[in-house]
């Protein structure tokens, strides 16, 4: 029996063609990125700047094993509506109120796609002139043509395929499962 077979009622009729990163796998890299981003920030402010919805849970789980004090907000940016094709169209909904300037950025995406979103996000976190900015992403599909600014840490490589689960959503839904899985026809 599926070790999932208990999260029926998180699919809402749909299946999943495959787990493509388990749960037990996103816990081990995850504490991974949070050593490797320890020892990246020896001193200075670090402000992790969680892109919602989609990063709430990868942010949660990774600011937890990140030995180092740090400081946490978000911000809202909308690319998708209820497709699972880019409109190609970013938003800024909310921006954080914190002070960026003179602290390190650490901007967590939960998938890069086209990277159009972090394209823009870059630019305008740039402008308040951060100590330093830097991506964390759970997931890259590594079809990003131009980058403004390479992620530094990455999570995994993802496939070309639509993934849900773990903060990822497909309008809204299976953002509440615990692995990433990618999405059937
Ligand atoms: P980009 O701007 O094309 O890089 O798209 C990034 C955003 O699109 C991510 O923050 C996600 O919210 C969403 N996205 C891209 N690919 C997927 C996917 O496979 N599943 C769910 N959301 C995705
Ligand atoms: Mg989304």
């Amino acid at each position: 029996m599926s070790p999932y077979s208990d999260l029926a009622h998180l699919m809402k009729g749909r299946t999943i063609s495959r787990i493509v990163c388990d749960a037990d796998t996103i816990a081990a890299r995850v504490r991974e990125l949070g050593s490797e981003i320890g020892a990246a920030y020896p001193d200075g402010e670090l402000l992790v700047l969680g892109l919602l919805k989609g990063s709430f849970v990868f942010l949660s789980d990774l600011v937890r094993v990140i030995p180092r004090p740090l400081q946490v907000d978000f911000l809202v940016a909308s690319s998708y509506g209820n497709d699972t094709v880019s409109s190609g169209e970013v938003r800024l909904v909310y921006d954080p109120e914190t002070r960026l300037e003179g602290k390190h950025i650490l901007l967590v995406e939960d998938i890069i796609d086209s990277g159009r979103t972090l394209n823009r996000l870059v630019g305008l976190l740039s402008e308040r002139h951060p100590l330093s900015l830097e991506i964390c992403a759970l997931l890259d599909k590594h079809l990003a043509a131009e980058l403004r600014l390479a992620a530094r840490f990455v999570g995994f490589d993802a496939p070309h395929e639509f993934l849900v689960g773990y903060g990822l959503d497909h309008a809204e839904d299976f953002r509440a499962l615990p692995f990433v899985a990618s999405l059937a026809d």
